[in-house]
């Protein structure tokens, strides 16, 4: 199969990486990282350890059969409208907050499925990504529901050796898997820990407070996740990711804007009862965005 994968930064490489084992994989992303892929292959190292060869690119080729889509959330317009021009079978969203299938499929003509993926990933340096913990990929359609193009990339990505499920209840997963990130990312961003410090320790509380509140906004929506899937998923991703740096908690580090407003600020935008957990989460996320100029909506 020719994969594109767009979005090389460290979850987009490992998955990537990880695909090329089997198929035909196109990373685009930015020089150096894509550079170095070109010239001297991925290396992953960690949980998996080896080193694979797909393509790298700055700009997608004209045409693939599926394009896994990894950007931030607030970069997927930008991918909506460079993924229009591409003649492709399918796209995947893997990517973290709500909101991103819709977005992709109105400018994209291919079906767009949706996904989870509890991987952990860390960019070492350019051409050398480490995979902090095997977790899973789940997708399917995103309305819920049998797809055969969802089958048809879980073939594919079990294929890879990657641990996959198709689901038809891609909207109660996607709401669980909001849960994780809204108790782990803004957590261990501010508490600057790994996600192994959420499984006993005092910060895990707050964790799965925030998952909690998720729930109950989700079954407001008409979702059925209880407290305790959403307690015990953020409980049992801290464990299997205990080693990973979270993804905000990296952009943190990285003096980098964060994907605030697509995990714990949906959630508040998206609450009818009070969210306290996740609105002081969010607060103090946004705080830091604005004291580090990566934002200008502050008091
Ligand atoms: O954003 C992240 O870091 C990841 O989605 C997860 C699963 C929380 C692991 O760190």
């Amino acid at each position: 199969m020719d994969v594109l994968v767009f979005g090389a930064g460290s979850l987009g490489s490992l998955v990537g990486g990880l695909l090329a084992r089997e198929h035909d994989v196109t990373l685009v992303g930015r020089d150096p990282h894509v550079a170095t892929v070109r010239e001297s292959g991925l290396r992953i190292s960690g949980a998996v350890d080896e080193t694979v060869t797909p393509d790298a690119a700055t700009e997608p080729p004209a045409a693939a059969d599926l394009a896994v889509v990894t950007v931030k959330t607030f970069d997927t317009p930008a991918a909506a409208a460079a993924l229009a021009e591409c003649d492709l079978d399918v796209v995947l969203s893997l990517q973290n907050g709500m909101g991103n299938e819709e977005e992709l499929a109105t400018s994209v003509s291919a079906p767009v499925l949706a996904g989870t993926c509890t991987y952990g990933a860390r960019m070492v340096e350019p051409g050398h990504v480490e995979c902090t913990g095997v977790g899973e990929v789940v997708l399917g359609a995103r309305e819920g529901g049998q797809s055969d193009e969802a089958d048809s990339v879980g073939v594919a990505f079990d294929a890879a050796g990657l641990d996959v499920t198709v689901a038809t209840d891609m909207p109660r997963r996607l709401w669980e898997k909001l849960a994780v990130n809204c108790g782990i990312n803004a957590t261990t961003a501010l508490a600057r820990v790994e996600n192994g410090a959420l499984v006993d320790g005092p910060a895990g509380e707050t964790a799965r407070a925030a998952a909690r509140e998720v729930a109950q906004v989700a079954r407001d929506h008409g979702v059925d996740l209880s407290a305790m899937q959403a307690t015990t998923a953020v409980s049992g991703v801290a464990r299997t990711t205990a080693a990973n740096t979270s993804s905000m908690a990296q952009d943190v580090q990285a003096g980098a804007r964060t994907e605030i407003d697509a995990i714990n600020g949906y959630v508040v935008a998206n609450a009818t009862d009070p969210v306290p957990v996740n609105e002081t989460l969010t607060h103090l996320v946004r705080a830091w965005e604005i004291g580090q100029d990566l934002r200008d909506d502050g008091p």
